[in-house]
């Protein structure tokens, strides 16, 4: 299947742009001859991308109002007709259950969901025009098992999981199609930003968990030195890319080793050993 058969002018708006997955996704579909519009959150990410060639526009999906005008303006932007919209742009919020305050939860459910799920609906009506149209939604390997330290940004992703199974099933008798992403670790600026989120949100030093905090905040320092199991940008792309041109895209898409064996863990394994593994691959971190 030739890529331009497939793709030629159909367009794709891919969220969070300004760094990472969501950067590569934009700029890779564009090279293989999708329409892109990105979203980032400040006029110095339009200015970079716009110097890479690549249209966004402003998207904070933590404001409401900054996600209707987004709906807005992509409706204006797209002529009433959009193939794909790929919810990349998400945040970790690391720190113990008990460390974290209701403000930082709801924060992390207001990006990595509601925004999410606003997003989606607003244009939903522009994507069943298409005749066909995809939702991606990008998820985690921390969307299928848990995570000590992980559990504000575990349970948004559930809760994404939940959300995404459940609009795939409703939308089984149109032509809209909709699918998960199952990302391990990936070189992005992930770790920096959730090492942000951990400063700004959590007080280290009053916890109960401050020794375990100590590694933890050493992991996320580390960005610069990922496993031998971190995947790149690029390998997200290819499977979005499967998504876009099937006729019958998959349901889930795993990336990168951990995911595959920790999906299979959670299948094959009783509860407790599954727990032990968590416990000592969070203890490693
Ligand atoms: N990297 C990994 O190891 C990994 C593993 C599994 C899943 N994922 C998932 O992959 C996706 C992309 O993450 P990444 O690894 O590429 O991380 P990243 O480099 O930190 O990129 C995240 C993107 O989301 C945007 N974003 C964050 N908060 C936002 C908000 N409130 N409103 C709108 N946009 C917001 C960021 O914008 P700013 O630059 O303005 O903050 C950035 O463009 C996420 O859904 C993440 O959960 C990543």
């Amino acid at each position: 299947m030739s890529n331009g058969q497939h793709s030629e002018k159909k367009l794709v708006v891919v969220t969070g742009a300004s760094s990472g997955i969501g950067k590569e996704l934009a700029l890779s579909l564009q090279q293989y001859g999708y329409t892109v519009l990105a979203t980032v959150r400040t006029t110095k990410d339009q200015q970079a991308l716009e110097k890479l060639g690549m249209p966004s526009l402003i998207l904070e999906l933590a404001d409401e109002h900054s996600v209707t005008l987004a709906i807005k303006a992509i409706h204006q932007h797209c002529g009433n007709q959009l193939y794909a919209l790929i919810n990349n742009a998400a945040y970790g919020q690391p720190g113990a259950v008990e460390d974290i305050s209701r403000s930082a939860l709801e924060q992390q459910f207001a990006v990595n969901l509601f925004g999410t799920h606003q997003l989606t609906t607003g244009l939903l009506p522009l994507l069943r025009q298409d005749g066909g149209g995809r939702i991606v939604n990008i998820s985690s390997v921390l969307g299928l098992v848990a995570f000590p330290w992980q559990g504000a940004y575990n349970a948004s992703k559930y809760a994404l999981e939940g959300l995404t199974d459940t609009l795939r099933l409703e939308l089984h008798d149109s032509a809209v199609r909709v699918s998960l992403i199952e990302p391990g670790p990936i070189r992005s600026q992930f770790r920096h930003n959730a090492l942000q989120a951990f400063n700004n949100d959590i007080d280290w030093q009053q916890s109960s968990h401050r020794h375990q905090y100590q590694k933890i905040t050493g992991y996320y320092s580390a960005s610069d030195h990922p496993t031998p199991f971190t995947g790149t940008p690029h390998d997200v792309v290819k499977r979005v890319l499967h998504q876009l041109r099937s006729p019958r895209p998959q349901p889930r898409y795993f990336v990168t080793l951990p995911t595959y064996i920790l999906a299979t863990c959670r299948r094959l394994l009783p509860a407790r050993l599954l727990d032990a593994l968590l416990r000592k691959l969070g203890a490693m971190r």
